[in-house]
């Protein structure tokens, strides 16, 4: 993970998740299911982004404990620290110290052009707090710490990603080569799952109606009813098109789920009603993710596994990353 450090020179994939709660069924289309898949054939390293959960307010046990969720399920979807470096964001200080250095090479107008932080500025008026505006300098460090080429996110990082890249860009140009520019990762089915009950908005966790939300540990009862409820359209047909944005997500879901193409889904429900259609949507989810709780319900009862996990990870992270950090200083004149 450091520049020529891998003798059979695999890419180097990074990526992390906020712990702000179990993971959405977006988090895991969208990502969390794709880096376990990835392990083999990159150099991995996935992490819990908790500091930048605390651009949002935070209650302070809960974050600490959600962190800890937040380790368990990724190891659940996938993750295996063996092959992945695995770690909490908080423990790697590099990650505070470049996001520092990187915030003086990012412009006022490019944070300011980022959607996310108008959507979340407009969700949380009263908290419109300079960390919040100043977020993808940090995720920038992230991934630049560990001379990432790939970087596997759902669409709606997209953005962030872009603005990592000019930052590095801009950083090679005035001091020489110190950072690989990392591409995004982008799936090219569920990069963008749609609330279940608004299907123009994305799935998240602080959607206002939970219906239309689904976290990876919903029970299968609460599963089928989501689903049962989920909004479609007057056409009653299964078939992917424009304005059927409640029936494309539906579509898109079962078929991650299931492996079919949206041909064959059409197919299978050709002649049916949307209850059956979304019946099956529902159960193909609880089998997709019947092995995530049970891997879950084992790894958050062993606490000690866990903290082995997170301390291991973060003496790795933090050697890989200070050697960066270190070339980054003497770089911009800091004296060592
Ligand atoms: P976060 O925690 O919001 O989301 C984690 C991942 O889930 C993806 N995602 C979705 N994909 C498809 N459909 C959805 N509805 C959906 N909702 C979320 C996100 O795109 C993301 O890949 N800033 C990041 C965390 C981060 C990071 C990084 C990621 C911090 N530093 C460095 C990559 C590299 C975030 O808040 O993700």
């Amino acid at each position: 993970m450091t520049e020529n450090q891998s003798p059979d020179k695999k890419k180097i994939i990074l990526s992390g998740i906020q712990p702000t709660g179990v993971f959405t069924l977006g988090n895991y289309i969208g990502a969390v299911r794709n880096w376990g898949k990835l392990q083999d054939d990159y150099q991995c390293a996935y992490f819990i982004a908790n500091a930048h959960a605390i651009t949002v307010r935070q209650d302070a046990t809960k974050l600490r404990q959600q962190t800890l969720q937040a380790l368990a399920l990724l190891l659940a979807c996938g993750v295996d620290p063996q092959k992945s470096l695995v770690f909490i964001q908080s423990h790697v200080p590099a990650h505070f110290e470049l996001s520092w250095v990187l915030s003086c090479f990012t412009q006022f107008g490019e944070l300011s052009r980022m959607t996310q932080f108008k959507d979340k500025s407009a969700k949380n008026a009263d908290n419109i707090n300079a960390g919040l505006f100043t977020y993808p300098a940090l995720m920038a460090a992230d991934i630049l710490l560990y001379h990432a080429d790939l970087v596997p996110v759902g669409v709606d990082q997209k953005q962030h990603l872009e603005l990592a890249r000019n930052v590095a860009s801009r950083f090679n140009g005035l001091y020489g080569d110190t950072f690989t520019i990392p591409d995004a990762y982008i799936p090219q089915v569920g990069a963008k799952i749609m609330s279940l009950s608004e299907p123009t908005k994305k799935m998240s966790k602080s959607d206002e109606n939970q219906n239309g939300c689904i976290y990876i540990l919903d029970d299968p009862d609460t599963l089928m009813r989501k689903f049962k409820r989920a909004v479609t359209d007057s056409d009653a047909c299964v078939r992917y098109a424009d304005g059927k944005d409640g029936i494309n997500n539906l579509m898109t879901i079962y078929s991650i789920a299931t492996g079919r193409t949206l041909e064959q889904i059409e197919a299978e429900f050709s002649g049916k009603g949307y209850g059956d259609f979304k019946l099956a949507v529902g159960e193909s989810v609880v089998e997709m993710l019947r092995e995530v709780r049970e891997s879950y319900t084992r790894l958050i009862a062993d606490k000690a596994y866990l903290e082995d996990v997170y301390k291991s990870g973060a003496e790795k992270a933090r050697t890989i990353s200070a050697r960066t950090l270190s070339k980054v200083y003497r770089k911009v004149g800091f004296l060592q």
